[in-house]
């Protein structure tokens, strides 16, 4: 139920918002929406929740732009997370966005990704035999993310055994942008950052020494590459831009990713009879994947920062004013979508923003979603009968629609 109402919405503070905001946030955003959907925050910024405001700030990157030095700086000074974030693709505008987006395409073509379709099964069939000899599984902690990251692992070329410490370095990365940490925190995210380097340098001294074969499938590898002819050449990017982009494709896809596998799993069991039709109808996989990110977004809010004065939805902007984007929101406006609290996973059409939209749209949507339709594809081809065995766990985090636990039974108790 909303806690908001038509009288409170335009007070409501996104910093601030509570835990049961964090663990079902959808009334709100429907209040939001109906009654102050440029709901301004005690800072200035403002909270966008309708479809066609978003659409319009994703496709417009001049009047709203992705770079983030204003903002980190304050934030994190003159650090190794600076460095980081401010030199990820994803917190640019062009000309060095389009530079970045261009070396990584290669990577995400349709026919390149086709062939990893086959490692990706191996993964999971591997994770399943492990979790099926035991008879339960925590979908979150020992499905949902690791499938994603080891992925990403074999993208970059980190070989499997050294692939431990990655999760944590990731989580303590992207942990930072959280609206509120403490310094212990931030210093976690510095310290993750310069080892994630170190190590990536090593791995590279490794791969010079012994270069991966033609057809490796090695973006890391590729880059440096890339990057090792002609200094002038425009299309190429340091050592350092290499490392930071590297380091942000496994934040950027593992979290993600996860998230879009337990949230799909726990949509499968508490709508029983969408989980039935997809079994009995499997050809559905790829309308139900689309579904379960409208339905539950895992990046819930982007944002942008206007670079001139502007209108949106009849709400005057001044020039640098923080927009926090609802994508979660905005995939569920009653203007955009038919029914849009309904789960259908034979929704169609269904243009959600999950991904968003321009020239920022995923670069990694097509790998997030073969990893998906594979995760739950052999879940329930091997596991029919499974079931919960427990609640479904949120931690308060607003930004991302994350899942810390979820057990499954995958046979039933007799
Ligand atoms: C379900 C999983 C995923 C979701 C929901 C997701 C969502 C997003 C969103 C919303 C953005 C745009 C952010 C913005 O415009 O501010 C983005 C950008 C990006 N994502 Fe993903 N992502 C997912 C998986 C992945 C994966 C698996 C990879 C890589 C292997 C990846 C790589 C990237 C990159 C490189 C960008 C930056 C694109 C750019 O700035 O041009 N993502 N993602």
């Amino acid at each position: 139920m909303s806690r908001l109402t038509a009288a409170s919405a335009a007070d409501f503070v996104l910093a601030t918002s509570d835990h049961a905001f964090a663990v079902d946030p959808y009334p709100d955003f429907a209040t939001l929406r109906a009654h102050a959907p440029l709901c301004r925050q005690p800072d200035g910024s403002y909270l966008l929740t309708r479809y066609a405001d978003l659409l319009q700030v994703f496709g417009d990157p001049v009047l709203f732009s992705s770079d983030k030095r204003v903002d980190f700086k304050p934030r994190f000074g003159d650090s190794p997370l600076y460095e980081h974030h401010t030199t990820s693709i994803v917190f640019n505008d062009p000309p060095y966005h389009t530079r970045v987006r261009r070396l990584l395409a290669p990577f995400f073509a349709h026919r390149v990704l086709r062939q990893m379709e086959d490692s990706i099964a191996r993964m999971v069939d591997a994770l399943l035999d492990r979790a099926a000899e035991r008879g339960t599984i925590d979908i979150a902690q020992e499905f949902a993310t690791v499938v994603p990251l080891n992925l990403i692992g074999e993208l970059l070329g980190v070989p499997y055994d050294e692939r431990n410490p990655l999760r944590a370095w990731a989580n303590a990365i992207l942990g930072a942008l959280e609206p509120v940490r403490s310094a212990a925190e931030l210093a976690t995210g510095n310290r993750a950052v310069e080892d994630f380097k170190a190590y990536l340098r090593t791995l590279i001294a490794r791969k010079r020494a012994n270069p991966p074969g033609a057809d490796a499938m090695d973006v890391l590898w590729a880059l440096i590459e890339a990057s090792e002819g002609d200094a002038d050449d425009a299309d190429t990017l340091t050592e350092l831009e290499i490392l930071h982009n590297s380091i942000f494709m496994l934040n950027a896809g593992h979290d993600t990713t996860g998230s879009l596998i337990a949230n799909g799993v726990d949509l499968l069991l508490r709508y029983p009879e969408q989980r039935a039709r997809l079994q009995d109808e499997p050809a559905l996989i790829k309308s139900a994947v689309e579904e379960m990110l409208r339905f539950e977004s895992p990046l819930q809010i982007g944002n942008r920062r206007t670079t001139a004065a502007t209108s949106l939805g009849g709400v005057d902007l001044a020039p640098g004013t923080f927009l926090h984007l609802g994508i979660a929101a905005a995939n569920r406006d009653p203007a955009r979508f038919d029914q849009p609290e309904t789960f259908d996973i034979a929704r169609n059409p269904n243009k959600h923003l999950a991904f968003a939209h321009g020239i920022h749209t995923c670069a990694g949507n097509s790998v997030a979603r073969i990893e998906a339709r594979i995760a739950f594809g052999k879940l329930l081809e091997r596991f029919p009968r499974f079931e919960r065995a427990g609640p479904t766990v949120r931690p308060h985090r607003s930004r991302f629609r994350v899942v810390e636990s979820l057990p499954v039974r995958l046979e039933p108790a007799s």
